[in-house]
């Protein structure tokens, strides 16, 4: 049996399917005790994480469910004590849980767009925020945020997401600096993968969209799973603050924002618009980014 994560206390939220699933599962079999968290049930009623949760247990492993909403903070902090009923502490939290409700910028509704940042960003706030005293006192703990390219880089008629998933790398990055000090860390992981999220958001209408579901079906769920299991053992000890992508069997490090171009162009009076439209955006031009899309930079299918 591997066991990278033996006796480990995971908690991963929307792990009721998708890529939350795999990476509840992963962690299991990696000898972790996880907490399934997802808020969603199936067709006949039943809370889809006790579905994984049960699944986990009959083959072998330890896991309880739980159907919180990590949007609210009081049942964020049920979801953590339930990790600390169960077995007293929490190791690693998996800030898996997410939703979409794209729209078009100039038709977003302010509706969509809080319902998107109460999830995407506040939830994993309330969930961070809810461990984070744990953590402390243990004097370790891992926490995993699911970024996305969407924000990272950019696609159409996700503002509300991208807003959310670009919220996540500032959280994650203001956690592995305040809780370094209690060896607790915190690092974002951008997937690709062949779930329920990405298939209902991708039109199949033409020949080329079917030439983009071939190579959306070689990125399954399972292949993210490990990554987020490297970053949560002790192995990964050395690592926080980091944003990684994974997609089939390829994995990413991604840069962070730094100054690529300075202009001194003031003097004694100061720094004028007319001068940085006239001297500093031809200086720059050459190094502005292009309004690229996720896919644009992705270019290459992967094998
Ligand atoms: N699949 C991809 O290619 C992809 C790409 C970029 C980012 N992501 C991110 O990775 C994560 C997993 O994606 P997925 O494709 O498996 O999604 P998914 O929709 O298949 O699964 C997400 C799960 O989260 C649950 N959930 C939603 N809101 C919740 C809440 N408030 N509380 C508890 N559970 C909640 C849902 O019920 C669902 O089961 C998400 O954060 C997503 O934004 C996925």
């Amino acid at each position: 049996m591997p066991d990278l994560l033996k006796d480990k206390v995971v908690i991963v939220t929307g792990a009721g399917r998708g890529v939350g699933q795999c990476i509840a599962e992963y962690c299991a079999l990696q000898g972790a005790k996880v907490v399934v968290n997802d808020l969603a049930k199936d067709d006949n009623g039943v809370a889809i994480a006790e579905l994984v949760a049960e699944s986990i247990r009959k083959a072998g492993g330890e896991a309880v469910s739980s159907t919180d909403n990590i949007g609210l903070m009081a049942e964020a902090v049920n979801l953590v004590n339930i990790a600390i009923e169960a077995w007293g502490r929490v190791d690693g939290l998996v800030n898996n849980a997410g939703i979409l409700r794209d729209r078009i910028f100039h038709k977003m509704s302010e509706d969509e767009w809080d319902l998107s940042i109460q999830v995407n960003l506040k939830g994993c706030f309330n969930t961070a925020r809810a461990v984070a005293p744990f953590m402390k006192e243990q004097g370790s703990g891992a926490m995993v945020h699911m970024t996305s390219t969407s924000g990272l880089v950019g696609n159409f008629g996700q503002a509300n997401y991208a807003a959310g998933k670009m919220g996540l790398v500032g959280l994650s990055k203001s956690v592995a600096l305040d809780m370094q000090r209690f060896s607790v860390r915190s690092n974002c992981v951008a997937p690709f993968a062949m779930t329920p999220m990405v298939m209902n958001g991708i039109p199949r209408e033409t020949e080329e969209d079917e030439a983009r579901w071939k190579v959306i079906e070689r990125m399954e769920p399972n292949k993210i799973a490990p990554l987020i299991c490297a970053l949560i053992s002790d192995e990964g000890a050395h690592v926080s603050g980091q944003i990684f992508g994974a997609r089939a069997n390829e994995v990413y490090l991604f840069s962070q924002p730094r100054p690529i171009r300075t202009a001194h162009i003031g003097d004694e009076a100061g720094i004028s618009a007319e001068a940085i439209i006239d001297r500093v955006f031809p200086m720059f031009k050459g190094d502005f980014y292009p309004l690229e899309r996720s896919m644009d930079v992705f270019s290459w299918d992967p094998v």
